[in-house]
């Protein structure tokens, strides 16, 4: 068994990143800039902006967070986005989701400037990545992506099993996993599917994204399959300071000894997220 090491991967190739920061900066003067939303105080997304800022403090970027109270307007944000839209010195930027339940998500997503819209969430970004089209691709499909390639996991002709159909994480990854780069043949699982164990124990690559714990047990995992833990369901731990710890969709300690390939949680796909969402920046400012 092969522990995909996430951390290790995206390390290499922030540093490569960083290489092409200062290339940037050469040739116009300042570096590739990100700007992230933040509207309320969600401890997850607190954490997960915090460390997309000191990623790009890592590589070289700048960045700049916006923070908005709970109670802030649809309209506040929509202003807010149609200024970074005109901004010449903002090469990208991303609105931290959820956002509060008052706040129309998808008129927020529309409103981004599809070229500066580097988490791929705009139609128009989801639809170029659905035809095949270079494009901004969300963060964590890009990011296993990188990890199949990376460790020469093969995927053609494979089949490939998808536990979640959010637009962020299972969609996303049943398109590209079925395209001709992947040639995967792909099932999408989801709350209403039938027969999930005996799907998921048919898949060669199991690719999970459901946010519930310890979802997947060993009897839902073939013999030498490829297993990639989406989950990031923060549990209440008396052993972190934070007073929380991070579990994946798959019970580890069980299913781990049948894998081919299998990522932790934390240190598998998490880094590769938010090293993609570098690489989309890097892509737009270049
Ligand atoms: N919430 C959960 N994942 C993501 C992500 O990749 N981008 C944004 N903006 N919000 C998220």
């Amino acid at each position: 068994m092969v522990l995909i090491d996430g951390n290790k991967v995206a390390k290499e190739i922030k540093a490569e990143i960083a290489i092409e920061v200062n290339k940037i900066i050469e040739k116009r003067g300042n570096a590739p800039h990100l700007v992230a939303i933040l509207v309320g105080h969600d401890g997850g997304s607190e954490s997960y902006v915090n460390f997309k800022m000191k990623d790009c403090e890592e590589v070289g970027f700048k960045s700049s967070l916006i923070r908005f109270e709970e109670d802030a307007t649809e309209n506040e944000l929509l202003n807010t986005i149609e200024k970074l839209n005109q901004d010449d010195s903002v090469d990208g930027f991303i609105v931290q989701l959820p956002l509060p339940s008052h706040i129309d998500e998808n008129k927020v997503i529309e409103a981004i400037d599809p070229k500066k819209d580097v988490d791929g969430f705009h139609p128009m970004n989801v639809g170029k990545m659905m035809a095949g089209l270079p494009t901004f691709v969300s963060a964590t499909p890009l990011g296993i992506t990188i990890l199949l390639r990376k460790y020469k996991i093969e995927t053609s002709g494979k089949h490939c099993v998808i536990l979640g159909r959010s637009n962020i994480v299972g969609r996303p990854m049943s398109v590209l996993m079925s395209q001709k780069e992947m040639n995967s043949t792909v099932t999408v699982l989801h709350s209403r599917s039938q027969n999930i164990k005996e799907i998921c124990a048919s898949a060669d690559i199991l690719i999970v994204a459901m946010g519930k714990p310890k979802f997947v047990t060993a009897d839902m995992v073939k013999e030498g399959a490829v297993v990639i833990d989406v989950g990031t369901s923060r549990i209440k731990s008396d052993k972190t300071k934070s007073g929380f710890k991070l579990a994946g969709d798959v019970d580890f300690d069980n299913a781990a000894e049948k894998c081919s390939f299998i990522t932790p949680v934390p240190g598998g796909v998490g880094p590769m997220t938010r090293l993609a969402l570098l690489l989309n920046t890097l892509e737009t400012a270049k």
